[in-house]
């Protein structure tokens, strides 16, 4: 067997899929590019000793490739394109730009989730690599309602947010690849953290939501005798009855992994999707307790209370960039899912967890570090 070539494994779900792969036995190799302060080799070596600590055992190293999807071949070096077209057989592609907003069609999200694609297959045709795995999203739906089926994809639909729209075109590329000749592809819904351990190292959506409540709340920080802040004056702009798709990275991360594992799962679409959705009222209920305030309303989808409270036109300014992520989801179709997964049924997501994630977001100050490295094994040549 050949090496999997994982793109985006410093990032939060692909943090995931490598542990789980090398825990198999997996060849690995993968695909990093530096960050500021690291070259990809520290930061792979980081990540690794990060989930030594918490495993309590030693995991076997991937071959780090140091690349940057947005540049052909990765601008890798020759001695490291010939490495891994004669090692790799198979690519996972889960690197991504998670930027809902953008300036322009040269820019994020489009740079990487479009050109980075684009490179991803044109480097399987150089390298001779026919097995894709490719990282989608549940919201390539964009502004759909109602049910989705696994098998659709571009039903003229609109879409929220650049993001959405950049995803689908990614995955209109991979389908229309004829070099590839196995391809299974991977649509999650919102991520959240470890449903264990509370881990996450990004904050989006929900998170950001907790973290301008947290942060507002300190601010006013005017508890009454109950102890808690009074918050009557903030709106949410939703309604509480929205449906949100979140899923614990831990299951997403089992999934994957068993699916990439198992070859009769392979050249399938799967919906990576929870059989419960949450409401935007349960988040309300969530934040309400672990932040320390009451008396939140909700002021309907889409509207915005006038007010002369600062700290409350800031929340509602940074809260616009999710605007389109708070409305009602479609009802994702999860039969690939279920059938190849029978024995692994998605953690709900219920308020119990969702307190959980959220107070160890808040007892991590909204941050992730891993252990300081100073030195890690040279990248492959
Ligand atoms: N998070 C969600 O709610 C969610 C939901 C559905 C689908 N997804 C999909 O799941 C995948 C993983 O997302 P995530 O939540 O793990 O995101 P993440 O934590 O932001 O990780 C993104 C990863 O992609 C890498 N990356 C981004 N641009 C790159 C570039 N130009 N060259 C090389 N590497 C690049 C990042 O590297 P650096 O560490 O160097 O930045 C990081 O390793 C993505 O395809 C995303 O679209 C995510």
């Amino acid at each position: 067997m050949g090496h999997v070539l994982l793109t985006g494994a410093t990032g939060l779900l692909g943090r995931y899929v490598m542990r789980n792969l090398l825990l198999a036995d997996t060849p690995m190799a993968v695909l990093v590019r530096p960050s500021r302060r690291n070259s990809p080799e520290v930061r792979v070596e980081a990540a690794m000793r990060s989930w030594e600590e918490q495993l309590g055992r030693s995991l076997p190293r991937p071959v780090v490739l140091s690349g940057n999807i947005t540049e052909p071949d990765f601008g890798m070096s020759a001695d490291q394109i010939k490495w891994a077209a004669e090692n790799c057989d198979t690519l996972l592609h889960n690197a991504a730009s998670l930027s809902f907003v953008s300036t322009g069609p040269k820019s994020e999200p489009w740079r990487s989730n479009v050109e980075g694609t684009r490179h991803v297959l044109n480097f399987c045709a150089e390298a001779g690599i026919e097995r894709l795995f490719h990282v989608s999203t549940a919201y390539v739906c964009g502004l759909r309602h109602g049910k989705v089926l696994e098998s659709e994809l571009d039903v003229g639909q609109e879409f929220g947010n650049p993001y959405e729209e950049s995803k689908l075109q990614a995955e209109q590329m991979v389908r229309s690849a004829e070099h590839i000749k196995s391809l299974t592809v991977f649509r999650p819904g919102i991520i959240v953290g470890d449903s264990v351990t509370g881990m996450t190292t990004t904050f989006h959506n929900f998170y950001a939501m907790l973290q301008l409540t947290y942060t507002l709340n300190k601010q006013r920080g005017d508890a009454d005798f109950s102890g808690v802040v009074p918050a009557s004056t903030v709106q949410f702009n939703v309604d509480g009855t929205e449906r949100k798709n979140l899923v614990p990275v831990d299951w997403v991360g089992e999934a994957m992994s068993q699916i990439v594992l198992n070859p009769a799962l392979h050249q399938e679409t799967y919906h990576l999707t929870p059989r419960v959705p949450v409401t935007t009222r349960l988040m309300r209920d969530v934040l309400e307790d672990v932040v320390g305030f009451y008396g939140v309303d909700f002021y309907g989808a889409g509207q915005r209370q006038k007010t002369t409270d600062e700290a409350v036109d800031l929340f509602y300014e940074h809260m616009q960039v999710y605007n389109s992520y708070w409305r009602d989801d479609p009802e994702f179709d999860t039969s690939n899912t279920q059938r190849a997964l029978p024995h692994l049924p998605c953690p709900h997501v219920d308020y119990q967890l969702l307190s959980n994630l959220s107070r160890a977001a808040i007892d991590r100050r909204f941050s992730w570090r891993d252990p300081a490295v100073e030195k890690a094994a040279p990248v492959a040549t």
